[in-house]
């Protein structure tokens, strides 16, 4: 029997909708579920997906995806790869193969809600294959991860970390549960299909694949691609969501779902992203810096598809362009510094070569942060490592989660912005973080932070053991990952010259 073209039977098939005659249309699709923005349902049923598929090529893609990644994952584990890795490098692997799978679960997830939940037919076609997309980066991750436990236990996280109380899981959770888990199917999908897929995940997949061959890792270079094969598919599905949005009078509420949604994941991503690529990567194998990688894939692609979208830019991109400057920097220090408190070995890397491309990439850098590296190295230099670990708690930020940072002198950036709200005081890095809570304090006014938990005794004993133990990692924090020989160079010099 003859087969008939997909373009003969994909349209009449995915509008194939029946009218329910045992509950009502509220019921079958309830506004927190749905749709609390009423679109029409003509507009609906007229969602015409940007990128369209079968389940048996989707299917055949897949697979030919699959077979190349884990080709070259057995070929590179025959050589020895991971164990030979610069530890640089395999912190980077570490960090990723341990944050990165749960967000991805959260995702298929939250495609399996649009599955059931989207009033229109090409929409729920479109997230069923989203939702398998997201469990093949989920496996595929921890597999991988999993496949160099044997070379290091820190990969245990990869599984273990997204039910843990650790501080930077906190925050991702926090994250991703505001904008993929909680919200109905027109909120979500603005939310992470366009504000975190199409902004930050070529960021995540395509720059750190450059990275990741450069270095010689072709295992993780291989599958980053075929995971943003994949990502540039599904994260179109908002796309006619948007334009249903400014339609019927409702781009302001869009507007406001995109706002919300890239600050907090910028927040994250500055984190994830900017801290391996201008810390952790080995010097001669850095591709570009965080700010060049973020300019070309995030600001000058994100600004253009807002305008394409009939929407505007963020209205913090001032306060967001001035992040690009120093936030990732001061993350990068203070989890060096508190590197008991987290999972992975960081790198603290700020040899006399690495601050000369620091300088370069970002003029300025000696002078906002080199002061206080010199002093971590005089203590080194001295032999006194212990004296480069805080005995004090940061302030932590009751939006990302993160420790509050800023930078003294001129002009002076670090401020708390709080807010008291029915009689409880709320701390935010940033005035964007501040916005945020208020647009819906319910939402996240009972949420405690790391350090809410350890100061209203939610975490026992009260004592710093304690709060390691709370967040999973007494006795097995992180170390330097390259054992401080890094300040190797600045023996004898204190300013490291040659
Ligand atoms: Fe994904
Ligand atoms: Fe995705």
């Amino acid at each position: 029997m003859a087969l008939l073209e997909r373009s003969e039977w994909y349209d009449l098939a995915r509008q194939t909708n029946w009218t329910p005659k045992y509950v009502t249309e509220e019921e079958l699709f309830p506004d927190e579920m749905a749709d609390p923005y009423h679109l029409p349902q003509e507009d609906w049923d007229a969602y015409d997906e940007p990128y369209k598929v079968a389940y048996s090529e989707y299917v055949k893609t897949q697979r030919e995806k699959d077979a190349g990644a884990y080709s070259v994952k057995t070929a590179l584990e025959r050589a020895g790869y991971y164990a030979n890795a610069n530890p640089g490098w395999q912190s980077i692997q570490t960090l990723f193969y341990t944050a990165v799978p749960f967000i991805e679960y959260a995702s298929g997830s939250m495609f399996g809600r649009f599955t059931r939940f989207a009033k229109g037919g090409g929409m729920r076609n479109m997230a069923s294959f989203g939702s398998l997309d997201e469990m093949r980066h989920c496996q595929i991750q921890l597999w991988f991860g999993y496949a160099n436990l044997k070379h290091n236990k820190q990969l245990d996280w990869a599984h273990k970390g997204c039910h843990s109380n650790n501080w930077a899981v906190i925050g991702a959770r926090h994250t991703f549960d505001d904008i993929e888990h909680t919200r109905d199917v027109v909120s979500s999908s603005i939310m992470t299909n366009l504000a975190f897929e199409t902004a930050f995940t070529n960021l995540q997949f395509i720059a750190f694949a450059a990275d990741a061959a450069k270095e010689g890792d072709y295992n993780f270079s291989n599958f980053l691609q075929s995971i943003q094969t994949d990502e540039s598919r599904h994260a179109q599905i908002a796309f006619p969501l948007v334009k249903m949005m400014v339609k019927n009078g409702k781009k302001d509420e869009a507007q406001k779902l995109i706002d919300i949604a890239f600050w907090r994941t910028w927040r994250q991503f500055a984190v994830l992203m900017g801290m391996p690529m201008d810390y952790y990567m080995p010097l001669e194998k850095r591709e570009r810096s965080f700010k060049e990688f973020m300019e070309e894939w995030v600001v000058a692609q994100f600004e253009r598809q807002m305008n394409d979208l009939g929407l505007d830019r963020p209205w913090y991109w001032d306060i967001f362009l001035n992040d690009l400057e120093y936030f990732h920097h001061s993350q990068a220090l203070g989890i060096w510094l508190w590197r008991p408190t987290v999972w992975w070995n960081p790198v603290a890397c700020v040899g006399p070569k690495e601050r000369e491309w620091l300088e370069k990439k970002y003029p300025g850098w000696n002078d906002t942060w080199g002061t206080l590296w010199d002093t971590v190295i005089e203590n080194l230099v001295a032999g006194h490592p212990e004296m480069t670990i805080p005995e004090t708690l940061p302030i932590m930020c009751n939006m990302s989660q993160l420790a509050i940072t800023g930078v003294p002198g001129k002009p002076w950036t670090l401020k708390v912005f709080t807010l008291d709200h029915e009689g409880r005081r709320y701390n935010f890095g940033t005035e964007v973080d501040r916005w945020i809570f208020q647009q819906e304090p319910d939402r996240y006014k009972r949420h405690l932070s790391a350090i809410d938990r350890y100061v209203t005794g939610v975490v026992q004993p009260q004592t710093p053991e304690g709060m390691l133990d709370y967040m999973g990692v007494l006795n097995q924090g992180g170390q330097d990952a390259y054992d401080y020989s890094w300040v190797e160079p600045y023996r004898g010099s204190p300013q490291g010259a040659e």
